[in-house]
């Protein structure tokens, strides 16, 4: 079935945010930030802009009525600097004007003094300060001590891993508007309704249920707004409450990219030891996290580092430990692998490491410690199903690996500026959010009496698909034309309290709810019917809108079995609820099942390397990824493909750039530079396992949209063995992205030293 927005997409009919009509007596927003990182507010002078043309009002911390807090797992955010000023771009304060246009002119007006203090950028410097968010996190397994004193080889090593701007296509914007009496109703591009719903009410100071949230759909989020809609939420609910006017906030791009936090900069340090047979007997790895200002979802995307430290290896003696590190940035959040991709780089950088030390081949390290099953994983969880090596052997196969790394080598030889190298990148991602009690939905299906059916489900849809399929899921429990089906807005009041559409499993969490309510209803249909046609409910079923008695058409119709049932005052509406089953974990230990299943997958990258220009081009990628029993393959596949030139881009190509002061320099796409048409692969071949799918999948079609991202990682170090082909002794480093600049000046360095000619014209110079 194909995506059932993809229609009115293309033809520019999708209602976004900012699409709506705008109320009559409608104020813009536009939000007053702070154009220093780190300081103490001493003055703040708003008297001319309050006096400028066509402005209501700016608001302050002063003018809350509730608590200016909007922190989620940690209470360390206040809607607006009160005092402190901890980030550039915190916001101040808010203007409501008649105009975006008179709001942006009065926010000129606006005159601040801040005392500046010396800001703090990296997450290094904030460990050695003792900036911390939170107390650090460490898993461990085995005796990693003694299993390095009996290794092989032991190599040791650092790495960094940039952060990522989300780029989302449609920026943070909420639209709040007055209800009768106090209430207010807020249509908010969010990813967490509940959680804008709660933060709200927490700033309001009234009661959740005067809060009604409404997601249309989202322009993208890929974790962006999971927690971060929701102040630009909560400050137009706040502007509507104040002026009891509708209050329209939409992020100009050049604020969203100077205000919004980003995907978390990591610097790491690894040690990794192995046996004479490649067998990786200990590893350790201690991440720094730069979490920025506050912690937001912070400690969830450090502790998800640690889950997947290992990849998709089997590492009996593991040593993990991870520190949020508070600095001057922007609070960072999720984006798509929550700290999964950050932990797994670190992995491969030591099997690189490893690699090129021992003048192998990574492929043979990573070949030789792939998870099998029953295999623990670090946390305890052990490794059911286990698709690593399936998915190992699968694309080796398929892709014929052995002859295309001898076809690399050949080129090699006969190529001297240009060289191409081959990476493969295992993945393997848990799904679930790691925060058990999170693992929860609901459904509320109203089937109409002319027969057509209304879904809401706490599903937000980002353009990963997911109201197809849950349309998909409810027309196949009804056996149901899809045309019967509307997919509802998102809604706090129709779905309550709701995890964030996040951690990949928006579908089985949802998805789940929603086919126990379709089957309840069913289940009274199908009893109508069999009391309608004077037989047993077992023997009735219901297929391509008939009503088939031991699978033979009765004559009974979807639509009149509908109707007879509202006849027979049968209800033909259902709630239902569904929560994960057999995951836990216990923070105390660090040990448990966090995960319901993992997901695996195997890419292999090509990549060609300039060496003259440090320029390259992404040749292929050829992935065996783990579906399940795909419900939606070309959804599926898309969501592999944008994951993948994500990945790809935040391991390439997008340089995020802060100065010392924490201004972000990086803050146009003209000095961003994410994956286009002409830089993603010239080849994307996608080939599925064959696979049962898993029970706790919904309909065993596994969770498919952050996992694909990881397959990126395989780039770097495709591009890296690209460059060992120049230089076979070439030092490693482990720095992300991989720009051409880096590519050029790591082929340089041994160059510089070993040719007086560069000494030369540089004295010439
Ligand atoms: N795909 C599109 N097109 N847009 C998005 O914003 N977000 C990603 C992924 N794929 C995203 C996307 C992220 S970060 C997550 S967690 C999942 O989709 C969320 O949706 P799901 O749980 O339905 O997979
Ligand atoms: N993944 C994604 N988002 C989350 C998680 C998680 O594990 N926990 C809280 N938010
Ligand atoms: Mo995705 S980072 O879990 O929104």
């Amino acid at each position: 079935m194909k995506n059932i927005d993809s229609d009115k997409h293309l033809r520019g009919e999708s209602l976004y945010l900012d699409d709506l009509p705008t109320l009559q007596g409608s104020l813009h927003a536009m939000v007053f930030a702070s154009p220093t990182a780190h300081g103490l507010l001493q003055k703040l002078e708003l008297e001319e802009a309050r006096k400028s043309c066509g402005v209501w009002g700016i608001l302050t911390a002063r003018d809350i009525p509730g608590e200016n807090q909007i922190g989620n797992i940690i209470p360390d955010e206040p809607l607006f600097a009160e005092k402190e000023i901890h980030y550039r771009g915190q916001p101040i304060a808010l203007i409501l004007a008649e105009s975006r246009e008179a709001a942006r002119q009065a926010r000129q007006k606006i005159k601040v003094e801040i005392e500046e203090f010396p800001a703090v950028t990296t997450a290094e410097e904030a460990f050695e300060k003792g900036m911390f968010i939170t107390e650090p996190r460490t898993f461990t397994m085995g005796d990693v001590d003694r299993a390095f004193a009996k290794c092989a080889h032991v190599f040791e090593g650092k790495t960094f891993t940039n952060g990522q701007e989300h780029l989302y296509l449609e920026t943070q914007a909420a639209y709040a508007i007055p209800a009768e009496g106090d209430q207010i109703k807020i249509i908010s591009s969010t990813q967490g309704p509940s959680q804008v719903q709660k933060a709200a009410a927490q700033v309001l100071g009234l009661p959740m249920h005067k809060i009604e949230v409404e997601v249309i759909r989202l322009g993208g989020g890929f974790g962006g707004k999971e927690d971060q809609a929701t102040p630009w939420a909560v400050m137009a609910a706040l502007g509507a409450q104040l002026s009891r006017r509708p209050v329209k906030l939409v992020l100009s791009r050049s604020d969203d990219l100077l205000m919004t936090g980003k995907r978390h900069p990591y610097s790491a340090r690894f040690k990794i030891g192995l046996d004479e047979n490649l067998k990786i007997l200990a590893y350790e790895a201690r991440f720094l996290q730069n979490a920025g200002a506050a912690a937001d979802l912070s400690p969830a995307v450090a502790e998800r580092t640690l889950f997947h430290a290992t990849n998709s290896y089997f590492v009996k003696n593991a040593r993990l430990s991870v520190y949020s590190c508070r600095t001057h940035l922007p609070p960072n959040t999720a984006f798509r692998g929550f700290g999964g991709p950050q932990g797994m780089f670190v992995m491969e950088a030591a099997i690189a490491l490893a690699a090129q030390k021992l003048k192998i081949e990574a492929r043979h390290i990573q070949q030789a410690n792939l998870l099998q099953e029953g295999d623990r994983f670090p946390y305890g969880q052990r490794a059911e199903q286990a698709l690593a090596r399936k998915s190992w052997e699968t694309a080796y196969l398929h892709y014929k690996a052995d002859d295309l790394c001898r076809k690399a080598e050949d080129f090699n030889k006969k190529h001297e500026y240009i060289k191409k190298g081959v990476a493969f990148m295992p993945i393997c991602f848990g799904i679930s959010f790691t925060n058990t009690p999170m693992n929860q939905a609901r459904a509320l299906v109203h089937v109409y009496r002319d027969g057509s059916v209304g879904i809401s489900t706490g599903a937000v849809e980002m353009g990963q698909g997911v109201n197809t399929k849950m349309l998909q899921v409810a027309a196949s429990c009804f056996s149901i034309q899809p045309e019967r089906i509307k997919i509802e807005t998102t809604n706090t009041t129709r779905v309550a309290n709701t995890s964030p559409s996040a951690a990949s499993a928006t579908s089985d969490l949802n998805g789940k709810a929603l086919l126990k309510a379709c089957e309840q209803i069913k289940k009274r249909l199908l009893k109508t019917a069999a009391k309608e046609l004077k037989t047993n409910p077992q023997k009735i079923s219901l297929q391509n809108e008939c009503v088939l008695i031991d699978k033979k058409d009765s004559g009974l119709r979807w639509e009149e079995l509908v109707q007879t049932a509202l006849l027979q005052r049968v209800s033909l509406s259902e709630t239902a609820h569904y929560a994960t089953p057999k995951i836990r974990f216990d923070k105390k230990r660090e040990k448990g099942r966090p995960f319901s299943y993992h997901v695996y997958g195997t890419a292999i990258i090509t990549a060609k390397v300039d060496g003259l220009r440090g320029t390259y081009q992404i040749e292929s990628v050829q992935i065996a990824h783990d579906f399940g029993k795909s419900m939606n393959t070309a959804i599926d596949l898309g969501q592999v493909e944008g994951g993948l030139v994500q990945g790809l881009g935040w391991m390439c190509m997008e340089e995020l750039a802060y100065d010392k002061n924490g201004r972000l320099l990086s803050n146009a796409l003209s000095t961003y530079k994410i994956p286009d048409l002409f830089s993603v692969p010239e080849r994307i071949e996608v080939v599925p396992l064959e696979d049962e799918g898993h029970e706790a999948a919904i309909l065993k079609s596994k969770a498919v949209g952050e996992p694909p991202l990881m397959y990126g990682i395989g780039a770097y170090f495709a591009i890296l063995n690209a460059m060992r082909a120049f230089q076979s002794d070439l030092e490693p480093f482990f720095n992300a992205p991989m720009t051409p600049e880096k590519v050029l000046t790591g082929l340089l360095k041994k160059q510089v030293k070993n040719k007086p000619l560069h000494v030369e014209k540089r004295q010439i110079g």
